[in-house]
C-alpha cells in the first residue's frame, strides 16, 4: 500500500511528505512539475528514505498518470500540485487554468478509470483528497460571520476562480460517477519551506537584506494563518476518516491584519538578529499600491472537523511565528538557492508597479 501525493516538492506538499514518513510506514510517490515553486532541496531531508520517490512530471499529462497508477496502485492521492499564488495569477492568469482547472481534470479522469478497474475491497477504501484554499469562498466584511462549509462559493481572483472551479469538479467526480472524493479548504499557510514570494517569508528575506518590507494598501487586510505541520495533521485526519463527498474548513482560529504580522516579524528579528545599526526593522516598513481586487479578510469557521474528526490546530501564532523565523533564520542557504534569477525578475515584475503610498 503506499499514496500518491501531487505538488509535493512545494510547500505544503514537501512539509506534507515529511510528516507523513515521519507518522506512517507507507511510501510515497510523489509527483511534481518543479516549477519555480517546488524544489528538490525541500525534500533534501529525504535523499536516502527508500520510502519516498520523486516523480518530475505534470498533473495534466494522462499518459503519465495512467502509467503511474497502473505501476503503483496508490490506496490514495492528495492533490496539492497547483499554481498557487494570487498576484501571479494576477500578471498571467493561464498556467493557473492549466494546471488548476485542466490538471484537475486530467488527474480526475485518471483516477475514475483506475479506481473504476478496481477490486471490490480496494474500491471502496480508496480516496481522492482535493488540498484547496478559503479563497474560493470571496471576501468578507469586518462583522461577517467565519466562512463555513455551506458558504456559496464567490472566488476574486484568478488564483481563486480556478481553485473554485477545481473544487466543483472534484464534487461533481463524486456525485456523477462516485469517485471517493474529499476536499479541505484550509487558510493561508504559514511555516518552514514557504516560497519567499509569499508575504511571511518575503518579508523576512527583504527585512534581513536591507530592503523595504512592502505592504499592500493600508495593511488592514484580515488573513486566518495556521501553521503548515497543523495543516498536515488536518489531511492527515480527512484522508482517514472524512466522510465521502464532504468538504472540511481548516483554520487556525488566528485572524490578524497583514500589518500585525510584519510587525511580529520585525520583533522576532529585532531580538534573534538585531539590525548592526541597533535600529527596528519596523523601519524598512513601506507601505505600497494596493493588489487590484485584494480581499479584505478571510476567516475559516473550522468547527465541523473538530466536531466530527477531533481536529485542531496544536501550534499558537506565537510559538509557530518563532519557530518559523528560527528556520529562515538558519535555512538562508535554502532561501538563496529557490531565489534563483526567476524570481528576482518576478519581484521586479511585481514590486516595480508599485510605488510606496
Ligand atoms: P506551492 O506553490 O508552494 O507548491 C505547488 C507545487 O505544485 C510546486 O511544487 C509545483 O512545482 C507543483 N506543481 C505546479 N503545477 C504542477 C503541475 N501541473 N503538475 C505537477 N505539479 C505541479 O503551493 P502550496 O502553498 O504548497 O499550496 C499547495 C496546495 O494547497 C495548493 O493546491 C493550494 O491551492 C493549497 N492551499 C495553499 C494555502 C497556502 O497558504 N499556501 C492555503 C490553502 C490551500
Ligand atoms: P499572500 O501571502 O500572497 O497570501 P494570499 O494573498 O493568498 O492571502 O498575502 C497575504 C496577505 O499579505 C495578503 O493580504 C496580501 C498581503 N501582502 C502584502 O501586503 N505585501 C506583499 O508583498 C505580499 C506578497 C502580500
Amino acid at each position: 500500500m503506499l499514496i500518491l501525493v501531487t505538488g509535493g516538492a512545494g510547500f505544503i506538499g514537501a512539509n506534507f511528505v515529511i510528516d507523513w514518513l515521519e507518522n506512517h510506514d507507507e511510501p510515497v510517490i510523489n509527483l511534481d512539475k518543479l516549477t519555480y515553486a517546488g524544489n528538490r532541496d525541500s525534500l533534501a531531508s529525504l535523499a536516502n528514505n527508500s520510502k519516498h520517490q520523486l516523480v518530475v512530471g505534470d498533473i495534466g499529462d494522462r499518459a503519465l498518470l495512467d502509467t503511474l497508477l497502473s505501476q503503483h496502485r496508490p490506496r490514495a492521492i492528495i492533490n496539492f500540485a497547483a499554481e498557487s499564488h494570487v498576484d501571479r495569477s494576477i500578471h498571467g492568469p493561464i498556467d493557473f487554468i492549466n494546471t488548476n482547472i485542466l490538471g484537475t481534470f486530467h488527474l480526475l479522469e485518471a483516477c475514475r478509470s483506475y479506481w473504476q478497474a478496481l477490486p471490490a475491497a480496494k474500491k471502496d477504501t480508496f480516496r481522492f483528497l482535493h488540498v484547496s484554499t478559503d479563497e474560493v469562498y470571496g471576501s468578507l466584511e469586518a462583522s461577517d460571520a467565519a466562512f463555513t462549509e455551506s458558504n456559496p462559493f464567490q472566488p476574486n481572483s484568478p488564483y481563486s476562480a480556478s481553485k473554485a472551479a477545481s473544487d466543483h469538479l472534484v464534487r461533481a467526480w463524486h456525485h456523477t460517477y462516485g469517485l471517493p472524493v474529499l476536499t479541505t479548504n484550509c487558510s493561508n499557510n504559514y511555516g518552514p519551506l514557504q516560497f519567499p514570494e509569499k508575504l511571511i517569508p518575503l518579508v523576512t528575506a527583504n527585512a534581513l537584506a536591507g530592503k523595504p518590507l512592502p505592504i499592500y494598501g493600508d495593511g488592514m487586510n484580515v488573513r486566518d494563518w495556521l501553521y503548515v505541520g497543523d495543516h498536515c495533521s488536518a489531511i492527515r485526519r480527512v484522508l482517514a476518516d472524512g466522510k465521502l463527498g464532504e468538504t472540511y474548513n481548516i483554520g487556525g482560529w488566528n485572524e490578524q491584519p497583514n500589518i500585525d504580522i510584519v510587525h511580529m516579524i520585525c520583533d522576532l528579528l529585532d531580538e534573534m538578529r538585531p539590525r548592526v545599526d541597533g535600529a527596528s526593522y519596523r523601519q524598512q516598513i513601506t507601505f505600497v499600491k494596493d493588489r487590484p481586487g485584494h480581499d479584505r479578510r478571510y476567516a475559516i469557521d473550522a468547527r465541523k472537523i473538530e466536531r466530527e474528526l477531533g481536529w485542531r490546530p496544536a501550534e499558537t501564532f506565537a510559538s509557530g511565528i518563532r519557530k518559523t523565523i528560527s528556520w529562515y533564520l538558519e535555512h538562508q542557504e535554502w532561501v538563496e538557492r529557490v531565489t534563483s534569477g526567476a524570481y528576482r525578475q518576478w519581484i521586479d515584475t511585481n514590486y516595480s508597479e508599485r510605488t510606496s503610498a
